[in-house]
């Protein structure tokens, strides 16, 4: 029997990622000497350790980026459907927000003080995503883990419950997994020193008999999820799923965070609004001021009065919350730029026709080429997934990875000047991607499918 991965014999998918790493390298010498001239002077020669993961031989070095578009220093112009992970999911430098940095550039960046734009940016989101009352963060990272502890203070309880295989930024509490059904440190933390089981419990998505076993041990102060996992591979919730994690949730007194941080790419008013959930909490980060570092969480009134409650009793000193740069006004000026004139229902409908383009051509090939694999979508996040489908949670995607056909698979598509995310594959479709765009994915996609299933379609 010949020995295959996601369908395609081994010694094929080897040849053709030799191939196409061979073809990578010999057209990105300006890259390479760059890396290798800076290099020293990094961790591991990358300024971020991440950026060492992606899966092409080495990394592109940017020239400039623009709407959809990269440019790399060896000449390469790449249609960019990774959108900086999110980032720059409404584009590179979207007009509103770098007209709005040029502003606030000549008004200063930093000074502990709000603006007018950050008092309209308040009404803003609001208006965009519902009655909450709002806090400015740098990082969805932080923007976690102030909400949490506001769950945590008002509750007065010590866990957070996170589905198996989430990821909710660097926050250590969401840093556990299942292991036989139990919760677990997540293998291969850095430094971690803390039982982290003792602040958190896992669950499987999809799961609520799980999710209310746990949450009758009482000591569960919120639940802290995505509406759709999209940090594996992606998975979608099942019908009643997220309504039964509003209803458990009252039921059992604890607090439900949504964190939107991905799924802002379901519309306008991210999967909460589309969707009608119901969160005690809210968080988003990462394109939520067009690229600018900025995040913001937030809490219904109900919550605020309990934490304005809460905050009478405590002893004065630091809340352990805050820093120092948050709520700059460069924040506020991208914030309000882009809820006003990027956020728009043009600009959304725009990403949710040229994301179903994509999803319909990936899944099209996909067929043709009778590869055992999926295609999910979430709004203008498209992702294709080399196992079969669909995936119910997080152990189901974990096992659905498949870390060589997909290394082979990025840089063949970066050699046909396609970019999409690492880690997992998936593609962003901004204001600014245009057909032509989708059109050439799809078809890179197609004749590098083509090459892997040669042999089988013989
Ligand atoms: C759902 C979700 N929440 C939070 C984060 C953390 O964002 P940041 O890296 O900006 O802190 C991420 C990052 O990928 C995420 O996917």
């Amino acid at each position: 029997m010949t020995d295959t991965l996601a369908g395609i014999p081994r010694h094929r998918l080897q040849a053709i990622a030799k191939r196409e790493a061979d073809r990578y390298v010999a057209s990105r010498p300006k890259a390479a000497e760059a890396l290798r001239q800076g290099a020293g002077h990094y961790l591991n020669g990358v300024p971020m350790h991440w950026m060492a993961d992606w899966p092409m031989p080495h990394l592109p070095l940017v020239a400039k980026a623009q709407g959809a578009k990269l440019t790399d220093i060896d000449g390469h112009r790449i249609d960019d459907f990774c959108l900086g992970d999110t980032g720059s999911m409404f584009g590179h430098s979207p007009a509103p927000v770098a007209r709005a940095i040029k502003a606030q550039a000549g008004r200063g960046l930093t000074y502990m003080l709000p603006t007018e734009a950050a008092m309209a940016a308040g009404r803003l989101l609001t208006q965009r995503f519902g009655t909450f009352r709002w806090q400015i963060a740098t990082t969805a990272t932080d923007a976690n883990r102030f909400a949490l502890r506001v769950a945590r203070a008002v509750t007065g309880r010590p866990k957070v419950l996170v589905f198996n295989g989430c990821y909710h930024g660097t926050l250590d509490d969401t840093m556990v997994e299942l292991a036989n059904g139990r919760t677990v440190n997540r293998a291969g933390l850095v430094g971690q020193v803390q039982d982290l089981t003792k602040a958190a419990t896992v669950a499987e998505f999809n799961d609520l008999a799980g999710v209310e076993a746990l949450l009758q041990k009482g000591d569960v102060a919120a639940i802290l999820t995505e509406p759709v996992m999209t940090n594996s591979c992606m998975v979608l919730p099942e019908p009643g799923f997220h309504q039964g994690l509003r209803d458990l949730a009252t039921r059992y007194g604890a607090l439900l965070i949504i964190d939107e941080t991905h799924t802002i790419s379901s519309g306008l008013g991210g999967y909460t609004a589309v969707h009608g959930l119901d969160p005690d909490m809210f968080v988003v980060g990462k394109c939520v001021a067009g690229g600018l570092p900025t995040a913001v969480w937030a809490m219904r009134p109900a919550v605020a009065a309990r934490s304005a409650a809460y905050d009478e009793t405590r002893a004065p000193g630091h809340s352990g919350m805050g820093t120092t740069l948050s709520a700059n006004p460069m924040q506020f000026a991208c914030l309000a730029a882009t809820l006003a004139e990027v956020m728009t229902p043009e600009n959304y409908a725009h990403m949710e026709a040229g994301a179903e383009r994509l999803a319909s051509g990936l899944g099209k090939t996909i067929e043709k080429h009778k590869a055992p694999w999926h295609v999910v979508r979430v709004g203008a996040r498209v992702e294709f997934i080399c196992a079969p489908g669909p995936l119910k949670n997080g152990s189901e995607a974990h096992h659905a990875h498949q870390p060589q056909v997909e290394a082979a698979i990025h840089t063949a598509l970066l050699n046909r000047g396609c970019l999409i995310a690492p880690f997992h594959n998936m593609m962003l479709v901004s204001p600014a991607t245009t057909d032509r765009q989708i059109d050439r994915l799809i078809a890179a996609f197609d004749a590098i499918l083509t090459d892997l299933f040669a042999e089988t379609e013989e």
